[in-house]
């Protein structure tokens, strides 16, 4: 695989990066993960201007243009003639020997990577997937799309050894966001209930592109916090990212919805989301 490092394209096993850059050291970076379908990537817009946001928030400089980080993308894709799949941006505040408080003036260390993933046709795609419930183990900055993941690692981790295909995350008894997707419920009477946009999820990208469709379609959407109680007793319920599109979720802790299968309030939005993306 060719992989971007260094300000230059090098093959995977030719990359290197400091022993000291503090995204290794202190988790001190963000990142971005763009889906490509057919060769072409999708909704990548939200995903650069949330990288910016991002590096805005924790004051680290952005790295290239908006315009120059899309060129180095659109070449990764096809140096690795990427059909399907994803790719991957990080930019972290820099290297430095080791210290709580940086340095003014650091150099960000970004690099960007391509990963071959069957998206179309996971089986979350096609069967949906379970998900248990844990207390969300993450700071108060979750609008930032920072690499300090081990909240989620560790949630996976347990979920996978449960029994259950992923996780979702609650706090105060309503649900935050899935481990690594923004989590929708469908009510018994149609109307779609996602969070809102705060300081305690990911403003996510596939989040924003299905709000667009909804309205475009007529669909009943609101924006609010649920309680589990809701999400248990829902009608159906589903999570987006970048790597799961809308994915139908059939199980949430022990509690099956819809009979175990994808409802169809779930499958007409996952057929308008991949409309757009193929
Ligand atoms: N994760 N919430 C969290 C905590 C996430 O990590 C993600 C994405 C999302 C969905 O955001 P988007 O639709 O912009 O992908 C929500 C990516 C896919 C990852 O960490 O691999």
């Amino acid at each position: 695989r060719i992989v971007y490092c260094g300000g230059e394209f090098v093959a995977e096993n030719e990359a290197k990066l400091s022993l000291f850059d503090r995204g290794f050291l202190f988790g001190d970076a963000v990142y971005e993960v763009t889906a490509v379908i057919g060769g072409k990537m999708v909704d990548n817009d939200l995903h650069l201007a949330r990288l910016e946001r991002s590096l805005s928030e924790l004051s680290i400089p952005m790295p290239l243009s908006r315009e120059e980080i899309e060129a180095i993308q659109l070449a990764l894709i096809e140096k690795n003639a990427l059909v399907e799949g994803t790719v991957y941006l990080q930019v972290s505040r820099g290297a430095e020997d080791r210290d709580f408080l940086y340095s003014d003036g650091l150099e960000p260390t970004f690099i960007a990577f391509t990963q071959v993933k069957n998206l179309l046709g996971s089986k979350g795609q096609k069967q949906g997937l379970s998900v248990n419930l844990a207390e969300d183990p993450r700071w108060e900055r979750r609008d930032i799309k920072t690499v300090m993941l081990l909240g989620q690692v560790m949630a996976k981790r347990q979920a996978k050894a449960t029994g259950f295909d992923d996780t979702w995350f609650f706090e105060d008894g309503a649900i935050t966001e899935g481990a690594s997707s923004s989590a929708f419920i469908v009510t018994h009477d149609r109307r779609i209930i996602t969070r809102g946009n705060s300081k305690a999820i990911l403003p996510g990208c596939t989040r924003a592109a299905l709000l667009k469709l909804c309205s475009a379609h007529d669909v009943v959407l609101e924006e609010r916090p649920f309680t589990i109680a809701e999400a248990q007793g829902a009608a159906e319920a589903f999570q987006t990212s970048a790597t799961s599109l809308v994915t139908p979720i059939v199980r949430i802790g022990d509690v099956s919805l819809n009979g175990g299968v994808p409802g169809p309030v779930t499958r007409q939005l996952q057929a308008y989301y991949l409309e757009t993306v193929n």
